[in-house]
């Protein structure tokens, strides 16, 4: 599917969150916003009435990464309130198919997400009940990491499922997805890049977007001409 550059807000100035979101609304896709709650990671950011506020000023579909450690209790909440995507992670789900299916009855896609650690192949049977598979290339809880080459088998193996699954489902990463690091991950099969520090730490993050946006493009386009066809 079509590259889509999704900048994290959590790289951004909170206090000027509806200036920032503005400075990239022209050139990415999605706006990635990271609910942490301080238990799921070690880290607290921001939560729904925040993401509320954001909705009435963002022109960017809102896709909002859910860690936390109840989301079966507040991902439908997010979908309600307008966010375009809503992920939830795989490790901190109890009732998974239950709540991937009330996110999209709220009207939002469903997005799971996966630790590095954790494995890809217990979830294929899950596929029809998403329509974004997230593949973590840190672990999750802040910013500005290093990326983990060692996750690209998995996105691999993850492209793979999707191909043989045969419906719409994104492949995306996030964390340390840089211009250095984007191309590997177009390579293994990866549609959807959450970048922060690469936008917002840039001196101009559109500018910023452009570039990524177009070294994902360049490295899709490689993997498929190697392949001698679509990469997936
Ligand atoms: C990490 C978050 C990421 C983070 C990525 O837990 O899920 O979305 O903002 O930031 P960078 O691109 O700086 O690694
Ligand atoms: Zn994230």
């Amino acid at each position: 599917m079509t590259v889509q550059i999704a900048p994290s807000m959590l790289a951004a100035d909170f206090a000027r969150l509806a200036d920032e979101a503005a400075a990239v609304a022209d050139v990415a896709d999605w706006l990635h916003i990271d609910v942490m709650d301080g238990h799921f990671v070690p880290n607290l950011t921001i939560g729904l009435p925040v993401v509320s506020a954001l909705l009435k000023h963002a022109a960017l579909p809102l896709d909002c990464h859910l860690m936390i450690a109840d989301p079966d209790r507040w991902a439908p909440e997010y979908a309600a309130a307008g966010a375009r995507n809503v992920t939830i992670h795989a490790e901190a789900a109890a009732a998974p198919v239950r709540t991937l299916r009330m996110i999209r009855s709220a009207g939002a896609r469903a997005g799971l997400a996966v630790n590095p650690g954790t494995p890809i192949e217990p979830y294929a049977d899950l596929l029809g009940e998403v329509d974004m598979l997230l593949v973590m290339t840190v672990e999750p809880g802040f910013g500005g990491q290093g990326f983990l080459d060692l996750v690209l088998p998995k996105v691999r193996r993850a492209r793979q499922l999707v191909a043989r699954h045969g419906g719409e489902v994104w492949l995306q990463v996030d964390g340390g997805v840089t211009h250095e690091t984007i191309g590997r991950c177009a390579e293994a099969g990866a549609d959807v890049f959450v970048a922060g520090t690469a936008v917002f730490g840039a001196e101009d993050p559109a500018a910023a977007v452009e570039h990524l946006k177009a070294a994902a493009e360049s490295a899709q386009a490689a993997a498929r001409h190697h392949a001698g066809g679509e990469v997936s």
